[in-house]
């Protein structure tokens, strides 16, 4: 098959989808690879790399003309660039990469009408056999990582005590709210920093987590099993349990000199856990790093990729960290999307088994229907039909004419019932 790598077109997106030495496997299963010019030049992967290894260097329309492209960040997953996208794909073409079709159903919508077939590696599901292709554990542990780096880079105060003629200065204090994977990096980041460092999530489990990297669990005394979802994410949890969460977490964060949030729950905003008053009763000179900002924050004042100054306390809210180290970030992804690839292409096809749990969880669009069950609920479309027969799945006639299909200027992902649809996750 030949198979494209697209150029990155976010803005200050760095990573590239394969990296030089990816190519390999693909080349020796009998892949042509097509490599848009410069593509890898931003993570530090010059063409002359990738055609060392057998790809040809094209132009853009050459890239996208391939029968399968590969995009860190499917364009129309940001604002712009959907139309170009567009215009340049064809009917039976794939295209594979971070798409957010839940955050923006109305491009998964215009691509199913194209006839193109699109996977959301964001939509993978969290199963063993997923885990080498798991791009957002990949992503969410250099986003983590670097978290911690930019809050001590802003904080005013060293990390580590520091014993000097001059006296002691104690060591900083951090809290990492929302322990998954890439609050476990922060935790063990920040310690080896050297502040004291303390963590709270909602899930139990998370407990032996935390204290594995060296923090200690902040135990709100609200934990509960009904916390933990369905492959160990987050569950939902109603408005009165944040209120009493917010309660329970307000004289913990008032005495920290960095809060980093990470706590997302799969397919919704993102829950705020840091309210405004909290911000006020912080100490001038703390810092806030709320890397959920992608998905709505979990800092009721943090602003998307702002720095913004409460009394002295500076909220940080970047919504893409991977993209700041694109060399290890797009060296994971890579590898990531090359186990993913080598999953979905057989010889020369594209393997649409939608019995296969990675497949069916990561289709999104395919032979003109919108195929993912999330995605159709927030176009208002009636679910797929399973043929009595045969069993195979049938979209209901008409059934991509719901909102969405006659895509609006400016993208509006509400659902139906008037909510905000914000992206399952976006690899940090
Ligand atoms: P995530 O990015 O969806 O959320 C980050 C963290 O925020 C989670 O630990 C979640 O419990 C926490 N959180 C959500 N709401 C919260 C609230 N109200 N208060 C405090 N914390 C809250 O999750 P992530 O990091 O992608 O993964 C979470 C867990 O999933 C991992 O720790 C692991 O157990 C499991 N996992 C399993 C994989 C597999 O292949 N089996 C792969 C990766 C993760």
């Amino acid at each position: 098959m030949k198979i494209g790598v697209a150029r990155e077109t976010a803005p200050d997106e760095r990573r590239v989808a394969l990296i030089p030495p990816e190519l390999d496997p693909l080349i020796k299963a009998g892949h042509e690879l097509v490599v848009e010019a410069a593509a890898g030049r931003p993570a530090g992967f010059l063409d002359a790399a990738y055609a060392e290894r057998g790809a040809v260097i094209g132009s853009r329309g050459e890239t996208l003309a391939a029968e399968v492209v590969l995009f860190v960040r499917a364009p129309g997953s940001f604002p712009g660039e959907i139309d170009v996208l567009l215009a340049g794909l064809r009917p039976g073409q794939t295209i594979v990469g971070l798409t957010d079709p839940l955050g923006t159903p109305d491009v998964a919508a215009a691509l199913a009408e194209r006839g193109v077939t699109s996977f959301a590696l964001e939509l993978l599901p969290r199963i063993t056999r997923a885990q080498a292709m798991d791009v957002l554990s990949s992503q969410a542990a250099l986003a983590g990582y670097k978290a911690a780096l930019v809050a001590a880079e802003r904080l005013n105060k060293i990390l580590p005590m520091l014993t000097t003629a001059a006296g002691t200065l104690p060591p900083a204090r951090a809290m990492v709210i929302g322990a998954g994977v890439a609050g476990l990096q922060a935790i063990a980041t920040a310690r080896r920093l050297g502040a004291v460092v303390c963590a709270y999530d909602v899930r139990p489990t998370a407990r032996e987590q935390v204290e594995s990297v060296g923090g200690t669990f902040v135990d709100l005394g609200l934990e509960t099993a009904a916390a933990e979802g369905s492959g160990g994410y987050a569950a939902a949890m109603d408005d009165d349990f944040y209120r009493r969460q917010q309660a329970a977490l307000g004289a913990v964060v008032a005495a920290q000199d960095i809060v980093i949030t990470t706590a997302q729950v799969p397919g919704r905003r993102a829950p705020i856990l840091v309210t405004a008053d909290m911000v006020h009763g912080m100490a001038a000179g703390s810092v806030i790093v709320d890397i959920a900002a992608a998905q709505g924050g979990n800092c009721e004042l943090s602003r998307p990729d702002q720095v913004t100054d409460i009394g002295g306390v500076t909220i940080l809210a970047p919504t893409n960290l991977p993209a700041t180290v694109p060399a290890h970030a797009s060296r994971l992804y890579a590898k990531n999307i090359g186990n993913f690839l080598r999953h979905v292409v057989v010889e020369d096809a594209v393997r649409v088994d939608r019995d296969d749990a990675i497949i069916a969880d990561t289709l999104v669009s395919h032979a003109g229907q919108i195929t993912a069950t999330r995605v159709r609920e927030l176009l208002g479309l009636a679910p797929e039909r399973p043929d009595p027969t045969t069993g195979e799945r049938d979209s209901p006639p008409g059934s991509l004419a719901g909102p969405g299909v006659d895509r609006p200027a400016d993208h509006d992902s509400s659902t139906p019932d008037g909510t905000h649809a914000v992206s399952g996750r976006t690899g940090g």
